[in-house]
């Protein structure tokens, strides 16, 4: 996301119609089925709107009511005719207010648990759907290139999975139900009131509709701009934490510990403030349209006392207190509803950008194959991989960058049999390692093919898991035991031990590992800290010996070790041979002299081919670096 990420800068020119797409889009994201619930569940939401206004409309007929009982006026006529038609025109006057009070709080009182029930329903949907739209978007972002993950960094891809997509699902579309159906109550108890006081209820309502716009307009960009930096600052906290302790060593020896702490200082007291401005900004409108209330009924009823007889102004005034004490939190709902919905649409943006992106993309066939399974998985590395043939053929094959100008790699074609041995050599940045990830699906060719055992790589590592299997020069380790590091991924009841400690005892780990009481269950913590680099790359070799592959690629895999071990780990390798066809990336070319094709690689261009010495007659550069070695 490095070079088109959302962007923080359009925020002066935020606007409704930002807002308005961010919800389209939080709704396109979610399937066709689950879009009718939610609408569905909206409209029930709004029509419990209906059941407000028929308590407010009793509150005003109590009202009306007591205030005639109690100023021994008449009935006003059409609450009457209201009254008789409704069969309680034979009550006493306090029999009828108690009657109609106790309706209308019952009818308030199963709307506000309705409505609660409800926004419960609505709330854990859309949690659901957020974990959904986490998991898909996670699925297809890893079984993309190299090229598209190298996009995201760690933090951003960590935000716009974990809580860019609650933003976007939760925040968003949870917000936006509050506003429809608070407009919706709004709109009609503003209905109802119409008809009691048409004057009144348009003056009434113009106050309150200004006041809001006002607060929205203020508040709204107010908080956007807060929540732009907030997400910023969110985002830049992970990323330092992750940095400072990637770069424990570097840092603790250039004394620089106290720069990364300075930084996090920063961020996390931007953070910090940040979310208790939102807050506050939440809060504003309590104060304000409280005090709109307050000033208004007084307001309402000096002039209606001052205008009107004092039992029609008594039960006027009764009647818009009572729709204000209804309104005033549907207003306070509604303001924050709008203030979430903009917070929401700008920290919904890494994850939409996140959707977007993947989905321009060609097709990606992996996401789409049913999800594998441990179970699978293990079955497939007892069967031996029957059917797997390991022979690679490259043709012509050019890989470019998107950042870069020439192309890493270009016109390479061999071919290797199934057994033999490639080796991959030429100075740093000759693209070595480009062409290891072009046979093993992690970057797919621009120009030519790929195949290995006939089909693409893809296709063979779908077909055949574990048959190809890799060691990089820096080998990630994962959180927990040996164990758990050789059979990387697979859970503890599908995990053969013997397998494992064939793996460690190939890659010459198993006489280290019995020096632990714990043996194959030791822990190696978090990134390896508790291992030696030379050990920590055997580990490796024996996570990529594990599956017993059928090919196998290392990329520098052995610079880590001394030349004892080196050693035996390529005698080793020679013996699997004929079994085993291995790609082997060296700058040592002791480590490569006895490949079966040995491809010399320079500025991505394939300079010559054949073995070590048919290379070394071919490249008076590699001859040079050969006879420079003593070899
Ligand atoms: N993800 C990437 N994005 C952009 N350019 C890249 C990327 N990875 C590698 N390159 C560039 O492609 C070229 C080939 O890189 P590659 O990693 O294949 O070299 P290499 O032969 O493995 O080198 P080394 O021996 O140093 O590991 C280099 O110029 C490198 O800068
Ligand atoms: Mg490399």
């Amino acid at each position: 996301m490095t070079d088109t990420a959302y962007d923080g800068k359009g925020i002066d020119d935020f606007h409704r119609r930002r807002i308005l797409a961010s919800v389209k889009k939080g709704i396109s994201l979610l399937d066709p089925g689950k879009r009718r619930l939610l609408i569905f569940a909206g409209i029930l939401q709004l029509s419990l709107g209906l059941l407000d206004l028929l308590g407010i409309a009793l509150i005003g007929l109590v009202a009306a009511v007591a205030v005639s009982g109690v100023g021994l006026t008449q009935i006003p006529a059409p609450i009457e005719d209201l009254l008789d038609t409704l069969r309680l025109g034979n009550l006493t006057v306090s029999q009828i207010s108690v009657i109609l009070a106790l309706s209308a709080v019952t009818i308030l009182i199963v709307k506000t648990g309705l409505s609660a029930l409800m926004a419960r329903k609505i709330m854990f949907f859309l949690a659901n759907r957020q974990a959904e739209l986490s998991v898909e978007l996670a699925r297809d972002f890893l079984s993309r290139p190299l090229v598209v993950i190298q996009k995201w960094t760690t933090s951003e891809a960590t935000y716009a999975l974990g809580a860019g997509a609650s933003a976007a699902t939760v925040s968003l579309l949870g917000s936006g139900i509050i506003i429809a159906s608070e407009v919706f109550l709004f709109l009609i108890v503003g209905l109802g009131l119409l008809l009691f006081d048409p004057v009144l209820t348009i003056v009434a309502f113009s106050l309150f509709l200004c006041i809001v716009l006002i607060l929205q307009r203020v508040l709204g960009r107010w908080s956007a701009r807060n929540a732009q930096t907030m997400t910023d600052a969110r985002i830049a906290n992970l990323t330092i934490v992750s940095e400072a302790l990637s770069t424990y060593r570097e840092s603790t020896v250039l004394n620089r510990r106290d720069l990364y702490v300075a930084k996090f200082e920063a961020n996390a007291l931007t953070s910090a403030r940040t979310s208790a401005l939102s807050a506050y900004i939440m809060e504003i409108p309590k104060y304000v349209l409280e005090a709109a209330l307050y000033l208004g009924i007084l307001v309402l009823a000096v002039v209606q006392f001052l205008t009107k007889d004092w039992g029609a102004a008594a039960a006027t005034t009764a009647l818009f207190l009572a729709a204000g004490s209804r309104i005033i939190p549907a207003l306070l709902r509604l303001q924050g509803a709008g203030i979430s919905i903009r917070n929401a649409s700008i920290q919904a943006q890494p994850t939409f950008f996140m959707h977007d992106y993947l989905a321009a993309l060609p097709n990606n066939e992996i996401s789409s194959t049913a999800r594998i399974t441990a179970e699978e998985i293990h079955r497939s590395i007892e069967s031996g991989y029957p059917g797997f043939s390991a022979d690679i053929v490259m043709e012509n094959v050019e890989l470019r960058y998107e950042s870069a100008a020439d192309p890493a790699v270009t016109n390479i074609s061999f071919s290797c049999s199934a057994g033999n041995s490639v080796a991959l050599v030429g100075s740093t940045g000759a693209g070595k390692s480009t062409l290891a990830d072009l046979i093993l699906n992690v970057l797919d060719p621009d120009l030519g093919r790929v195949l290995v055992g006939g089909v693409t790589p893809r296709e063979a590592i779908l077909r055949w898991p574990g048959a190809i299997s890799y060691v990089p020069q820096n080998v990630a380790l994962t959180i927990g035991s040996v164990r758990e590091n050789v059979a990387m991924g697979l859970p503890r009841d599908h995990i053969d031990d013997q397998l494992v400690w064939d793996a460690l005892r190939r890659a010459h780990l198993a006489d280290f590992l019995t020096q632990f009481r714990e043996g194959i269950d030791t822990n190696v913590g978090e990134r390896g800290f508790r291992l030696s680099g030379g050990q920590r790359q055997r580990l490796g070799i024996a996570r990529a010996l594990y599956t017993r592959p059928k090919l196998l690629v290392l990329d520098e895999a052995t610079s880590a070790l001394d030349s004892e071990t080196e050693q035996a780990i390529i005698e080793m390798l020679n013996e699997l041979e004929s079994e085993v066809t291995t790609v082997t990336v060296a700058h040592r070319l002791a480590t490569v002299r006895r490949a079966d094709l040995l491809i010399y690689l320079k500025d991505g261009h394939s300079i010559a081919q054949g073995t070590f010495e048919e290379v070394r007659a071919l490249a008076p550069d590699f001859d040079r670096q050969a006879a420079l070695l003593g070899l």
